[in-house]
């Protein structure tokens, strides 16, 4: 079997539907279930017999190692992390905790666990570690995209603390041999996106009547890539990746902020019209974001060179893939938005001057 930590949030949830609409090879999630992580995104796999839930924080090395002795995994997928860029800049700590200390404690525990494991056992098992194109830093409009080669300049507590996860990951095979992957991959969109992210925000937003806040000139970059091409990537990473490396998973898909509300305020107002006047009148821009990166880009053709990996879906198609699941499932949106969600949007939004 193998282990996927963060399997209760956006991507992670999306990695466990898809591995197991594509393979009977059970699966155990490990997640905290933190105002990110939410059971409903599993709901169908509620009475899978190939799926086993466990609640517990990454921090718990010792239920980790526990949990890897009774089930012999030959694989850990680490998603859990906190990850909102926003969230790290008003509280920073927790993404100390979780992110650097958490995933020390779980590759103790699995360092433990895989010098049990007999030597073919040893040589086939997999640490992989999902991390994010944020730790290279910002670019400017002509610098030429992120590669694995790039140096590592993170400027956000988030982005800084997924580095050091990286390179803890990076030591643990250098130091102790522990077979491990890491795949830092562009801003990822699609169903299950915790509506605090840009786009899930703007959709919820937009239909409530609300304001659609855009950071500054709104003229800041992001790679999107859809959330189901991600997944896919991880899969093939596993499967074929090299020990030791790093992978660039990106969509060659960059677009600046503006546009990405624009081409949502579109989409709704094809899909679901609302009467008089069109979605683009609720945008307002808001003061920025401190330390706001300018552009993200993903040099993505190591990860197509080595292991044939691209992307399937285009933005056009994984945008409207999306909208229609937003559309879809309002219950999911008010159940997120019932909980922590309303103290987050205070903190974040109210007051906030016009830029
Ligand atoms: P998310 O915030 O939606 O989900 C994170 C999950 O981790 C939640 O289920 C949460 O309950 C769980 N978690 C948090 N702290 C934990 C802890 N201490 N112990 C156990 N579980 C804990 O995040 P996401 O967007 O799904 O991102 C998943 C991973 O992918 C993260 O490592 C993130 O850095 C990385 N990533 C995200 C993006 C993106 O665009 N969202 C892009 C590239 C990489
Ligand atoms: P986000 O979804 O938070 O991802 P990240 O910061 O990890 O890239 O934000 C994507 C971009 O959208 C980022 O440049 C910040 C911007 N943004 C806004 O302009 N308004 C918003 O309300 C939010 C949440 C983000």
């Amino acid at each position: 079997m193998i282990f996927v930590t963060g399997g209760a949030g956006f991507i992670g949830a999306n990695f466990v539907l898809d591995w197991l609409a594509q393979s009977d090879e059970p699966v155990l999630t490990y997640d905290k279930l933190t105002y990110a992580g939410n059971l409903n995104n599993l709901a169908s796999l509620r009475n899978d017999a190939r799926h086993i839930f466990v609640q517990g924080d990454i921090n718990d090395g010792e239920l980790f190692a526990a949990l890897l002795s009774k089930h012999q995994p030959r694989a850990i997928l680490h998603f859990a992390a906190e990850s909102h860029v926003d969230r790290s800049i008003h509280g920073p700590a927790a993404f100390i905790a979780t992110n650097i200390n958490g995933t020390f404690s779980l590759l103790e525990a699995t360092r433990a666990y895989w010098q049990t494991l007999d030597a073919s056992q040893q040589a086939a098992f997999r640490f992989l570690h999902v991390s994010t194109d944020e730790v290279y830093g910002t670019l400017g409009a002509e610098d030429p995209p992120f590669s694995e080669s790039t140096a590592y300049a993170p400027n956000s507590p988030y982005s800084a603390s997924k580095a050091a996860s990286d390179h803890l990951v990076r030591a643990y095979h250098h130091t102790y041999g522990l077979p491990v992957l890491t795949t830092n991959c562009s801003n990822n969109y699609g169903p299950y996106h915790f509506p605090e992210k840009l786009i899930p925000l703007i959709i919820a937003n937009a239909r409530a009547g609300k304001d659609l806040p855009v950071y500054g000139d709104g003229l800041q970059v992001r790679d999107w890539l859809y959330v189901s091409d991600h997944c896919a990537a991880i899969r093939r990473v596993l499967e074929a990746g090299r020990p030791g490396a790093s992978y660039n998973v990106g969509g060659w898909n960059e677009k600046t902020n503006l546009s990405v509300v624009h081409t949502l305020c579109d989409l709704l107002n094809e899909l679901q019209p609302k009467s008089g006047g069109s979605y683009r009148d609720q945008i307002r821009h808001i003061s920025d974001r401190p330390g706001h990166d300018r552009r993200y880009a993903i040099d993505a053709r190591k990860i197509e060179r080595e292991l044939g990996w691209k992307p399937a879906e285009t933005f056009e198609t994984g945008l409207r893939k999306t909208v229609a699941w937003y559309l879809a499932n309002d219950a999911w949106v008010q159940q997120v938005q019932s909980g922590e969600y309303q103290q987050w949007v205070d903190l974040q939004y109210k007051n906030k001057e016009q830029a």
